[in-house]
């Protein structure tokens, strides 16, 4: 599947969407969800650890002193998102999208058990609207890691039975939202809501038991299958997908060990989840963010580039995730996420640069691609790191609260500009 000119210029088929990407409780503000409490209890303790476990930062000096403030880790009004959507929207207007991707947030809509807020569902009617007014593609995640705070006390993901309150809550959004929606997408990097919340112990709600993780693992597994059946019997024209994150993983020599550690990745990181679900696929989300270089059984990534948060940068190993994944699933694939912490704006450019080329190598190899959703259209709360990592295409003021379009932002909307047919 490797295409067989690298030099061609860039080509992407008609009505492939250009776009961003957020997540409801990144960037509405004023939420109250499992999140919002554990943040509130956690605060103070993750200012005081990271004055040790981040000063090996890149930009630790630059950081720091929000990095050491506890109203850093508080999401609070966050971008104000919620009210200021439309002026956001004009911002994808002006970079020239026809894409948008964001999440229904699961705590407005149902903050009681069985209590459906109706002026919820006014909010996101008007939110999608607007949307398709400026003709742009509404791409609606249902679980981006936040809960309601009283589907989290009965247990949340951790019990089967509990999965029919989410499927109950994906079909009012079906019937409410759905006239006005084709790409439905279940769940966001089922992988790191779990491993992070109940194999390292690091997020909400702060278990380490693998017994517990591979059950939360099945659960979300069977929570998208489950939605995806209940959506197909109200007999909808939805394209329903999950976003699952991805890397590349490869040898980073010859030795078979360096093989069989790679090879045992995909299937560790990616198959094991995506073949419990591959029959309930229209479409495949793809976020890429890492690649994963293997000598023997251990990871060595090059130690340069990183962005602000350390992670290497690899962009243009997005054409082989893109290229194994389509050779194993045979589904439509779209970039549901992909980006940088880049606070100085030095990098961004590059890596959408790269990561447009390595989508336009892997379709020029045979791969079907539907989009790239930038991650993010704004700065936003980047969830145990508080608000100080900058993935925005547009940079906001958490004191003003007023946006501004990096400069990465207006070479993409040109380039988007010329892309688009
Ligand atoms: C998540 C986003 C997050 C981004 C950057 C993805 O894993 O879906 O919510 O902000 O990565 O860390």
């Amino acid at each position: 599947m490797t295409s067989k000119n690298p030099d061609k210029p860039l080509a992407f088929p008609p009505g492939f969407l250009f776009g961003a990407a957020t997540s409801a409780h990144q960037v509405e503000g004023g939420n109250h969800n499992q999140w919002t409490v554990w943040e509130l209890e956690n605060a103070k303790s993750l200012a005081k650890q990271a004055e040790y476990k981040l000063t090996w930062l890149p930009d630790w000096q630059g950081v720091k002193d929000q990095a050491t403030d506890p109203s850093n880790y508080v999401s609070g009004q966050a971008c104000d998102h919620f009210n200021r959507y439309r002026e956001d929207f004009d911002l994808l207007r002006r970079m020239n999208m026809n894409a948008f991707r964001f999440s229904v947030e699961w705590s407005r809509i149902e903050p009681r058990e069985g209590v459906w807020d109706a002026a919820a569902f006014v909010h996101y009617k008007k939110y999608v609207g607007q949307l398709r007014s400026l003709n742009i593609e509404p791409v609606v995640t249902l679980m981006h890691w936040t809960l309601p705070v009283w589907f989290a006390e009965k247990g949340g993901f951790a019990r089967r039975g509990n999965v029919k309150y989410f499927v109950r809550f994906a079909k009012k959004v079906f019937m409410e939202l759905g006239g006005d929606i084709k790409y439905f997408c279940t769940l966001n990097e089922p992988e790191v809501y779990t491993s992070k919340g109940y194999y390292w112990g690091e997020w909400p709600p702060n278990r380490q038991s693998r017994l517990q993780a591979m059950w939360v693992y099945l659960n979300l597994a069977s929570a998208h299958n489950r939605t995806v059946r209940a959506g197909r019997r109200l007999g909808g024209a939805w394209l329903f997908g999950l976003s699952k994150d991805c890397a590349h993983n490869y040898p980073g020599d010859d030795a078979w060990l360096s093989r069989l550690s790679a090879a045992l990745a995909n299937w560790a990181l990616d198959y094991f989840f995506l073949n419990m679900v591959r029959r309930k696929l229209d479409w495949l989300g793809l976020n890429y963010y890492f690649s994963n270089r293997f000598f023997g059984y251990r990871i060595h990534n090059p130690e340069h580039p990183q962005n602000d948060l350390g992670w290497t940068m690899e962009p243009r190993n997005l054409q082989f995730v893109i290229e194994r994944l389509s050779r194993k699933y045979r589904r439509p694939i779209m970039v549901t996420e992909s980006g940088v912490a880049d606070r100085g704006d030095r990098y961004r450019k590059w890596w959408i640069s790269a990561s447009l080329a390595a989508i336009a190598r892997a379709i020029a190899g045979g791969a079907r691609v539907d989009g790239y959703l930038h991650w993010s259209l704004l700065d936003n709360f980047e969830w145990a790191f508080g608000k100080w990592p900058r993935f925005g295409l547009a940079e906001v003021n958490y004191r003003t609260l007023s946006r501004r379009l990096r400069p990465s932002a207006l070479w993409y909307g040109q380039t988007i500009k010329k892309l688009r047919r």
